[in-house]
């Protein structure tokens, strides 16, 4: 099976885990990618953020969301009263997986993760967690969900919501709030009610807070 864990480094602290997943190579994924995503922000943060994978501008700048789904991110959760500067964000999957399709040249088109991809990337998401030690999980979309509550979350059900972690799971008991991921603010027709929803989440987050 694919699987990160012999490359993640025992007793490492955040530095020393960045560069050890710059060489990771427990999937195909690495292979294609321009370099691995790790997580960013501040290692004192209360609120850790988990997306997907990255996209192309975090491909190639290799740092979580900074492209266009960030954006509304950020401005989300500055509408929520929770500060960006004050979290720390990663993905379930630290590789871009895309496509090429003939129509649009040389754009790369995301494509999602495979559970295999996702399970194989788990050692570097329960490495972050266990460092971070966030108070509140916030899954961003349904890879995310997964990642962190198993293969039965639904977003659409459990948005919104705080979820209790398993004790043995990955957030090890930190309290999960699951949303949609940003953006699918950018694919809706009716843009500012998806993004309402998504602030109306992230509002759950600041009530858990406290
Ligand atoms: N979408 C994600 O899930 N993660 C990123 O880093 C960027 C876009």
């Amino acid at each position: 099976a694919y699987t990160a864990a012999p490359f993640v480094p025992e007793g490492a602290d955040l530095s020393a885990l960045r560069d050890a997943a710059a060489g990771c190579h427990g999937c195909p994924l690495h292979r294609d990618t321009t370099q691995t995503v790790f997580g960013a922000g501040d290692p004192d943060a209360r609120v850790m953020l988990v997306g997907e994978q990255p996209g192309d501008q975090e491909d190639r700048q290799g740092k979580p969301f900074v492209g266009p789904a960030g954006k509304v991110l950020d401005r989300a959760l500055d509408e929520a009263g929770i500060d960006p500067d004050e979290t720390y964000i990663t993905n379930a999957v630290k590789h871009f997986k895309f496509t090429h399709v003939p129509e649009r040249g040389k754009r790369r088109i995301h494509k999602p993760p495979s559970l295999r991809e996702l399970s194989a990337c788990g050692p570097w998401l329960e490495a972050e967690l266990e460092l971070i030690e966030p108070e509140v999980v916030v899954a961003l979309g349904a890879t995310a969900g997964k990642a962190l509550l198993g293969s039965s979350f639904r977003v659409t059900k459990q948005r919104g919501t705080r979820l209790e972690g398993a004790p043995s799971g990955p957030a090890h008991g930190a309290l999960i709030v699951p949303t949609i991921h940003p953006s699918a603010v950018l694919r809706a027709d009716d843009r500012e009610a998806v993004y309402g929803g998504l602030v109306a989440d992230l509002r759950v987050v600041v009530e858990a807070l406290g």
